[in-house]
């Protein structure tokens, strides 16, 4: 595993499933992290489970002030941030796109997309004056391709997708990488009604043949956090057992 000592990462949705994963895999990694997410409950246990590198701030990352409270924080505790990972997210409303209303879309909207704005708006200056950083924006397959009843989520995730790159593009003097990552159907509660499983088989339509497990994207996302990844920036990374590559043979 690449060396994540000296690093200070910001994770927005940090109780659910994939947050958990980064945050475990970024202290495995020797870093620090400052857990972000609406659920004060969830926090609260993941901070007597995890240890002394971790520190806790409720946000909604649809809020600027609370993306700000939560970076002053961040640098009183740890003296510094480098990293962001904007992982925040809530579901498709599973419907057709001239079934969902504005309501249903301008939600997801909100949370999966401002978001993700928001969180690179407030935490960009402070990589800046640190002299550089890496942000990890999570966006989905439904980022890379056409999934019917995914309107406002696929709407969101592409938008994650293009946001990432322009970021790329403005920061890369400033010693700032800016990456996507495209997480497949993954066991987690967002998936829990989906009926898949990552046993073996238990998801046929990708190549994989199952669904993935946190676990598996959270080394992608440490990897792009640490200086191993140092000339990669504006990239959009899969972590989907090949799902997005294309069909299943026949
Ligand atoms: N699980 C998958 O198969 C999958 C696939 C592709 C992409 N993703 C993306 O990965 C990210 C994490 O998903 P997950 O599967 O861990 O979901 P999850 O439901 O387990 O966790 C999502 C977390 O986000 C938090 N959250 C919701 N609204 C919030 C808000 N307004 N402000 C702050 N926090 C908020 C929730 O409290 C929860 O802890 C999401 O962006 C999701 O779209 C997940």
């Amino acid at each position: 595993m690449h060396s994540l000592e000296d690093k200070v990462v910001i994770i927005s949705g940090a109780v659910g499933g994939l947050g958990e994963a980064f945050a475990r895999a970024i202290l495995d990694a020797g870093g620090s992290v400052m857990l972000t997410d609406v659920s004060q409950e969830g926090l609260d246990r993941l901070a007597a489970e995890l240890g002394d590198r971790v520190h806790t701030r409720t946000l909604d990352v649809r809020e600027e002030e609370d993306w700000v409270r939560a970076v002053d924080a961040a640098v009183a505790r740890f003296g510094k941030v480098t990293g962001l990972i904007n992982n925040a997210g809530v579901t498709t409303s599973r419907c057709l796109l001239e079934e969902e209303t504005a309501e249903q879309f301008m939600g997801i909207i909100g949370v999966n997309l401002l978001g993700v704005h928001l969180g690179m708006r407030v935490v960009i200056p402070h990589l800046r004056a640190n002299g550089g950083g890496s942000i990890v924006n999570i966006s989905s397959g439904a980022g890379m391709m056409g999934i019917a009843k995914t309107g406002g989520y696929a709407a969101a995730k592409w938008g994650v997708r293009g946001i990432t790159k322009v970021a790329a593009v403005e920061l890369g003097k400033d010693a700032i990488r800016v990456n996507s990552v495209h997480p497949g159907i993954i066991e987690t509660n967002m998936t829990s009604r989906l009926g898949v499983s990552s046993e073996p088989g238990g998801l046929p339509s990708a190549p994989a043949g199952r669904a993935g497990v946190p676990s598996e994207v959270a080394g992608l996302a440490a990897f792009l956090l640490s200086d191993a990844a140092s000339y990669i920036s504006g990239a959009e990374m899969t972590a989907d057992g090949a799902w997005t590559a294309g069909p299943v043979p026949a």
